[in-house]
């Protein structure tokens, strides 16, 4: 799935999301798991939230999504905050290619949920596994089984304001643990109305742990992505802090 006109709305309905609480957290982590500097790679960047604050913290950054309408927007925000370091490569995460190795990949906002199935996902794992550093750290989130099928479920939402109004409606395909959203936008200024259908996938635990398994991962921290308590049978959303098997540390 890739955002098309929604990606221009992306931040403009997005702005109850607390970039700098998710920031400071992911920070928290990977220095629990080892890494406090050095390269960090977004994988499905989106408009660049979390790239932009990694600039700021000093890492070198590499931002990755295969949008061009994300893309866009996150070139405008660049050349806005004069953040030109921050390398912006247009890639397919699932097909990740780089010319090294990142010490921090990162990967949120349900951006997981996002890819076409296990499949997917068990590539995205291997490749981080590939191009990370030995003694690297891997953080993600992903929305829950229980948040799809007990929260988002069929449910419709409306966000009326003043530029544009959104109507965003879910289809829970339970057998298939998957959700189709259907956002539709009002652009009130342009007078233009954008429709746009994806699905997101969701697993049970105990899947994503194996398919981190197969890749060579190992899980040293789960919290809740949402209070960063512990995980309960009613977490939302998952945040995983991940390093390579061997490692011990
Ligand atoms: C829900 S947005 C999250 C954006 C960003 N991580 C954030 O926290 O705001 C999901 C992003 O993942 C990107 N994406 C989804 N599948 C992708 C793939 N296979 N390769 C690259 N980017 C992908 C989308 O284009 C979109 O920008």
């Amino acid at each position: 799935m890739s955002y098309k006109e929604f990606s221009y709305f992306y931040d403009y309905f997005n702005y109850n999301a607390d970039y700098d609480t998710l920031f400071e957290k992911i920070l928290e982590l990977a220095k629990e798991g080892g890494v406090k500097n050095g390269i960090v790679c977004d994988l499905g960047c989106g408009t660049g939230e979390l790239a932009f604050r990694f600039n700021d913290a000093g890492f070198d950054v590499i931002a990755v999504d295969y949008s061009d309408e994300m893309l866009d927007v996150l070139f405008d925000k660049r050349d806005e905050l004069e953040a030109y370091e921050i390398q912006i490569l247009k890639q397919d995460i699932t097909q990740l290619d780089m010319f090294g190795t990142v010490d921090l990949f990162t990967c949120t906002f349900d951006t997981v949920n996002h890819l076409e199935g296990a499949g997917a996902v068990q590539q995205l794992f291997d490749k981080v596994s590939l191009f990370m550093e030995p003694k690297g750290v891997f953080i993600f989130d992903m929305n829950t089984r229980y948040k799809h099928e007990n929260i988002l479920k069929n449910e419709v939402f409306d966000f009326i304001d003043e530029e544009a109004d959104c109507h965003w409606q879910n289809t829970l395909f339970a057998d298939d643990y998957k959700t189709k959203i259907s956002i539709t936008i009002n652009d009130k200024h342009a007078g233009k109305e954008y429709s746009e259908e994806f699905f997101e996938y969701y697993y049970d635990l105990e899947t994503v742990l194996e398919m981190l398994n197969k890749s060579g991962l190992k899980v040293k921290k789960l919290i809740d992505g949402e209070t960063f308590a512990e995980i309960n049978g009613e977490t939302q959303r998952y945040l995983f802090m991940v390093k390579k098997e061997q490692e011990n540390g």
